[in-house]
């Protein structure tokens, strides 16, 4: 493995408030990322927003400001704020109207351009405003937009384009030589028939309907196309054009985590870019499947969209992590509906998770409130345990390694359901109570004390503050865990028996509260329209008073 680990999420429009969709991308980078750094790994995970084009142009022409306030109010008040909520640890954000961005793109299409790669023509077609995207005729569905469904604008403008199609064979030759480039591997054979077999068009690289992006550097009537801006973010972050450290360490990328709407743009659009630079491309673009609501997509017209904010208020950060990243098989479309989440949690946070805390440090508080003695006597099943966490250990990284992140956890839960057993094998309350049998009690109550404390680190990555709350409560400080540089915190996972004696635990409150399922169902619905209202509201005011500034 790699020493170092580049991941970046997709950045995101600041337009419309982002939703649990969005948040599903961006968890899973950070669970991927935090368990990178668990493995004492030099970890670089970036995200950021993607801030020109028309519909922010619109956009913000609708709200009365100018694109540039609007853009950073909801960096700052939707964005930013979404990834500090559900702790979403990134190393740097990159937002497209900083200046060496900016800067850089304008050097990308100068070099494209003196190489030869670009020329100036004309171009109409049916363009995609919310999608930003050009499409043929045979590529309409029943003359609509195939990625969203809406109307499409016919569109003829002069325009630079981009070569695509001198490189079409170095593409499909690159695919061939590199068979993990694009996961799942399903969606390579799409690409390679639904548009590079057919032929590659030449690419409309920029505009002049609108002046909200980045300008061509020699003609600026026209704007650098967004989707050329927004993907060289993943090199311009780094500080290419310069040849930085940075750019030296970690270009190129380890994993492009992406959404499958977009894996078009990340496996043609993005390679070809690279290979006009002479840049090497990176290991692996993921394209994952949508999250739904009870079967269909989200949308605020649809009146199905699941708040983010909302979701954490009632159930918590973690809770809504876990579901995210257990519920789904990465790579597949997953559902969400309210019922699956509260189901999720009393089985698997209150019954399993919480129960085997509640439990354990119960009685061991009860019978050494000093901590554990010396003197401890094996005995029957104590072993079959100390295997199970070994095996949930060496199942979890691997899974975790081919990204096969709901697996991954299902390998830790198996330990946690084999702890509860070991519970009900062994008797605790019975050694307990009987004369004679203080130093197997004794045993019995560290291993699952010490297997709590693998746990904790185990799900630290997913879950990372009832990692800590564990810790807490197991009385034991891991000051190493967030900025580990040594590689302790996962080995130690893998490690029985570090759990100190003579030292007592600090038991508190359970991890997760059971949920009611009906009452919660519409405490959810409510919550949903009241969070919508409150928030259309106070964006309005704050337009206004923007507006009226001046902004
Ligand atoms: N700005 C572009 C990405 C440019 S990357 C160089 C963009 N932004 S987005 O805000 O529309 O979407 C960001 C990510 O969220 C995408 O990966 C998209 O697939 C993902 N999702 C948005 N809704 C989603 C679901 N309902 N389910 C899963 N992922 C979803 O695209």
């Amino acid at each position: 493995m790699s020493e170092r680990f580049y991941v970046t999420t997709p950045i995101y429009y600041p337009s419309a408030n982002l939703t649990i969709g969005n948040a599903y991308t961006t968890v899973i980078a950070d669970s991927l990322a935090r368990w990178h750094r668990m493995l004492g790994e030099d970890v670089l995970f970036l995200t950021g927003s993607d801030e020109h084009g028309q519909k922010l142009q619109q956009a913000a022409e609708a709200q009365g400001v100018s694109p540039q306030a609007y853009v950073d109010y909801m960096v700052n008040h939707d964005i930013k704020p979404l990834w500090d909520r559900y702790n979403v640890r990134y190393d740097r954000f990159i937002r497209t109207t900083d200046d060496f961005h900016q800067k850089a793109v304008q050097d990308i299409f100068q070099k494209l351009y003196d190489k030869g790669d670009i020329y100036l023509g004309k171009y109409s077609g049916h363009y995609c405003v919310p999608c930003e995207a050009y499409w043929t005729d045979s590529q309409l569905v029943d003359g609509m937009c195939p990625d969203c469904g809406r109307p499409v604008q016919e569109m003829t403008e002069e325009c630079y384009f981009f070569k695509l199609s001198n490189y079409a064979d170095r593409l499909t030759q690159y695919y061939e030589d590199h068979p993990d480039f694009i996961q799942p591997a399903a969606r390579m054979k799409e690409m390679l028939n639904n548009f590079i077999k057919p032929g590659l068009e030449d690419l409309a690289l920029s505009r002049t309907s609108f002046s909200w992006g980045i300008q061509v550097p020699f003609d600026p009537k026209h704007v650098v196309y967004v989707w050329l801006d927004a993907l060289t973010n993943y090199i311009t972050a780094l500080g290419y054009p310069e040849e930085t450290e940075d750019f030296k360490t970690y270009w190129p990328a380890d994993l492009h985590l992406v959404g499958k709407d977009i894996i078009r743009f990340h496996t043609i659009i993005w390679p070809i870019t690279l290979m006009a630079l002479g840049l090497p491309l990176p290991q692996q673009v993921f394209g994952h499947g949508w999250l739904l609501v009870d079967g269909d997509k989200m949308s605020k017209s649809k009146g199905n969209v699941q708040d983010p904010y909302v979701l954490a208020d009632i159930f918590g950060v973690d809770a809504i992590r876990y579901f995210l990243l257990r519920e789904i098989q990465f790579g597949q479309d997953g559902n969400f509906s309210g019922e699956a989440l509260i189901n999720r949690i009393n089985s698997d946070l209150v019954n399993d998770l919480g129960n085997l805390l509640s439990r354990s440090l119960a009685m061991f508080e009860q019978n050494f409130p000093k901590g554990f003695p010396e003197e401890r006597e094996a005995g029957d099943f104590d072993q079959d345990l100390l295997d199970q966490a070994q095996t949930s250990f060496d199942q979890a990284s691997a899974y975790l390694h081919a990204l096969k992140i709901s697996s991954a956890l299902n390998s830790i839960w198996d330990l946690i359901r084999r702890a509860n057993k070991y519970i009900d094998e062994t008797q605790p309350w019975v050694l307990a109570k009987e004369e004679g049998h203080k130093a197997r009690l004794a045993a019995v109550l560290y291993h699952l004390v010490d297997v709590l404390r693998r746990l904790s680190l185990m799900i630290a990555p997913f879950m990372p503050e009832t990692a800590e709350a564990i810790d807490a409560q197991l009385a034991i400080a891991r000051p190493d865990r967030q900025a580990n540089s040594q590689g302790l915190s996962w080995a130690e996972a893998g490690q029985a028996g570090l759990y100190p004696i003579n030292h007592p635990a600090a038991r508190g409150d359970a991890l997760f509260p059971r949920i009611k399922m009906d009452e919660t169902l519409t405490r959810m619905e409510k919550a949903a329209k009241d969070k919508q209202k409150s928030r259309d509201q106070q964006k309005a005011e704050d337009f206004a008073q923007l507006a009226k500034a001046g902004a």
